[in-house]
């Protein structure tokens, strides 16, 4: 399988002096194309930090990362993040942070837009992805209209808009009841298998982990592996 993103060694600190925090000591990690992969570990294991780093969102101090072969982040070098992100990357979060005053397809079509797609390109891939998420007949609700598990494939469908390579989701179905956090989980391995996406996506709940090609465990800013690349336990 293709390679999607090659971290290496990355480093992220926070804070200064005696309150300084290591959130990532030396994490390296591949991820391939098409495979969905889970990453656990306790609060505070520096989950969201790496997320952050890897999405480009939050530059880490040091260390590399390559994704689809081009270097986006070395010591001193850095891609423009927001370019990059938009054409490249898609972002779920725990909350579907959807715009209020737009609806459904509205919401989906946003990343297209700011890309410069045209309108009825727009229109019609949003209408598709949110009909392949079993909501055509959402997409002209707001989403103060919607449940938070449609809310949330609303969010996910926005996150596909921009075709990504990468998808990263953080703790996605945290406001979710087990049954559709399941589904959530699901859908986004279907993305992965189905638009050869790689798809990170950190969660605590243990109960869907058989959805997952791999599971990788953090702990204290480090990835903990054994040799087949599971994790070290599933606790
Ligand atoms: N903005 C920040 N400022 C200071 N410390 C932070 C910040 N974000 C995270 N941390 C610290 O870095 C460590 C890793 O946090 P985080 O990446 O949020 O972990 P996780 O997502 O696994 O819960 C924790 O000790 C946390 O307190
Ligand atoms: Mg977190």
């Amino acid at each position: 399988m293709k390679e999607a993103l090659i971290a290496e060694n990355l480093c992220k600190h926070y804070g200064k002096g005696n309150t300084s925090v290591v959130a990532l000591d030396s994490v390296s990690l591949t991820l391939r194309a098409g495979e969905v992969v889970a990453l656990l570990g306790p609060s505070g294991a520096g989950k969201s930090t790496l997320l952050t780093a890897l999405g480009l969102i939050r530059a880490p101090d040091s260390g590399r990362i390559v994704i689809g072969g081009q270097t986006v982040f070395e010591n001193g070098y850095r891609t423009d993040p927001a370019l990059f992100r938009r054409k490249h990357l898609g972002f779920v979060f725990q909350r579907a942070n959807l715009l209020p005053f737009l609806t459904a397809e509205e919401n989906v079509r946003l990343p297209m837009e700011l890309d410069g797609i045209g309108a009825r390109a727009s229109a019609a891939r949003a209408r598709e992805l949110i009909e392949s998420f079993g909501l055509a007949n959402r997409r002209d609700n707001l989403p103060s209209e919607l449940s938070g598990g449609q809310q949330q494939r609303v969010a996910i469908a926005r996150a596909l808009a921009n075709r990504p390579e990468l998808i990263f989701a953080d703790e996605p179905t945290a406001a979710l009841d087990s049954a559709l956090g399941r589904l959530v989980m699901e859908m986004l391995r279907d993305v992965a298998h189905e638009h050869q996406a790689a798809v990170l996506v950190v969660t605590h709940d243990t109960r869907a982990l058989d959805v997952f090609d791999r599971v990788l465990k953090m702990e204290d800013g480090r990835i903990c592996k054994t040799e087949n690349d599971r994790p070290c336990s599933l606790s």
